[in-house]
């Protein structure tokens, strides 16, 4: 297969294989050098690149993690490095502001700062600095301690002042933010030569977000099936009473979704615990849930909502079932191997049902979680009439917890019945002692999330002082 896009200014026709890592095309076979190599694991940003696709007329252009992303997903699209948004002359005002700012010190960082701030300026619709810090959420520096950082993100902001909405890209070149050739990379795209067949093989890659870090030497020799780009994978649309999402469709895709935010006032909140923006960028849905980790954060969101998995088979077959019933045992999975999985959906929730997810990890951000949940509830007239809660790092799988629901629903909350149903929940939990965590520290934490759930969601029914 040839995998044809345009790097930086330069249109790239090639036919390595499409499952070669992006930065490792970069480096050794472009020689750009700009872009670093740090974990190799999607952690530091190190290698932090830009990829832009043409939406309504103009370009999109999204931050990702060029180590965990697969040549292929680069198709017909625009990727930038550092070198794509430097100047001869003189430095990007993205860059002076980072130099301004004391922003760089040994400097292995600094390309992967610089790249998420360009993609800032090319995204930001209200420029702040609170959004400006969260764009570089998936970077670590080690020498500046991040305060001259924040500052470099301060004077970008003030400098996107003015910024044209409609027609970023022409504002930012005559701004001087983005080299002149910014502006026709829209149309040459679009004359791209749209590919002809889907790449199927063996393993199905969505955002290589799991693959990527778990057998990325593997992947430049598999066979793979490319899935992240095919567009009936891809959209959260509503169906009748349910809302349907594509197993392709990522957590920034879930959190710009307009029935999404609709339905869930705190996704911004909620979503942010999950990874870092360029992991969102990437991971998808399905992937998160065919990785089957039992921390897994969308799966717990699933999980909770009710959500039915629907999974196809390469006759065009598709079955479906309850996701709590996918999960069979640790990474057994209810799937037979030639089966993708196509979509998820769940029943469009009431306006009095209430929705809340916790998590708890050793850093606050860009981390996986010890224990996670999410839970689902509705309290009529004092009463519990639904309760559906996931609990993710307790077990070999993620799961729901049926008994503790069936305690709970019909009875009014309160502190008492709180403490009565955490020891029906201790009973349905088997947590494991490992890195994360001891066995009684994450039923611990169960316990505390579940607490939390009550409290975020109805403050005025529980006495925190009387659950402590
Ligand atoms: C730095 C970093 C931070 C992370 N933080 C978090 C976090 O906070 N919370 C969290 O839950 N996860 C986290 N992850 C894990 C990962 O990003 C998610 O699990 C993500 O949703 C995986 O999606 P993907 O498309 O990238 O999966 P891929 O790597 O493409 O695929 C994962 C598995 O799913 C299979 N697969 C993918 N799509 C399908 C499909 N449609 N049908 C059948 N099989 C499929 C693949 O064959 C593979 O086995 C993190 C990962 C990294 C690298
Ligand atoms: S090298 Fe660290 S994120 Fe890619
Ligand atoms: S400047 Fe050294 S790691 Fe950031």
């Amino acid at each position: 297969m040839t995998t044809e896009f345009i790097l930086n200014n330069k249109t790239i026709r090639t036919s390595l294989s499409p499952g070669m890592s992006l930065l490792d095309f970069i480096r050794y076979e472009q020689y750009l050098s700009g872009t670093k190599i740090g974990c190799r694991e999607g952690d530091c940003g190190a290698c932090t690149i830009l990829i832009g696709e043409p939406v309504n007329g103009g370009m999109r252009y999204k931050s990702m993690t060029s180590c965990v992303t697969p040549l292929g997903n680069a198709r017909n699209k625009h990727v930038v490095t550092i070198e794509g948004v430097n100047f001869d002359e003189r430095l990007n005002p993205v860059q002076q502001a980072m130099v301004d700012n004391g922003g760089t010190q040994c400097g292995f960082c600094t390309v992967g700062f610089v790249v998420s701030f360009v993609g800032y300026c090319l995204t930001a619709e209200k420029p702040d600095v609170e959004g400006a810090v969260s764009a570089i959420d998936g970077n670590i520096c080690r020498c500046t301690g991040y305060k001259s950082i924040e500052r470099a993100a301060a004077d970008i902001t003030v400098m996107l002042e003015g910024k044209d909405l409609e027609n970023p890209i022409p504002w930012l070149t005559e701004a001087g933010f983005l080299p002149e050739y910014f502006n026709g990379i829209a149309d040459r795209l679009r004359k791209m030569e749209q590919p002809k067949k889907p790449v199927n093989g063996r393993v199905v890659v969505g955002g290589g977000t799991d693959l990527y870090v778990q057998r990325h030497d593997d992947m430049l020799e598999e066979e793979i099936a490319l899935i992240f780009d095919r567009q009936e994978l891809n959209s959260i649309h509503m169906k009748g009473n349910s809302v349907v999402m594509g197993a392709s469709a990522t957590a920034t895709d879930m959190m710009e979704s307009d029935i999404m935010k609709g339905i869930f006032p705190n996704l911004y909140a909620h979503m942010k615990l999950i990874s870092s923006t360029p992991i969102r960028n990437m991971g998808t849905v399905g992937g998160n849930i065919v990785n089957a980790s039992p921390i897994g954060d969308l799966t717990a969101w699933l999980l909770a909502l009710g959500t039915v998995i629907t999974l196809k088979a390469p006759d065009g077959n598709t079955r479906s079932m309850p996701l709590k019933d996918f999960f069979l045992d640790y990474k057994v999975l209810n799937k037979k191997e030639d089966e993708i999985v196509h979509s998820f959906s769940f029943p469009i929730p009431d306006k009095d049902m209430r929705f809340n997810f916790e998590k708890v990890c050793k850093r606050t951000y860009l981390d996986i979680a010890s224990v996670n949940s999410a839970v689902q509830m509705k309290v009529e007239d004092g009463i519990i009439t639904h309760f559906c809660m996931s609990a993710g790092g307790v077990g070999p799988t993620p799961r729901i917890l049926p008994e503790t629901a069936a305690f709970l629903i019909g009875k009014q909350p309160g502190t008492a019945l709180l403490t009565e149903a955490a020891d029906i929940i201790a009973s349905e939990i088997s947590p494991i002692s490992d890195v994360r965590g001891s066995s009684d520290y994450k039923r611990l934490l169960l316990r505390q999330l579940f607490f939390a759930h009550f409290l975020e969601l109805f403050p005025e029914l529980i006495n925190p002082k009387e659950l402590v």
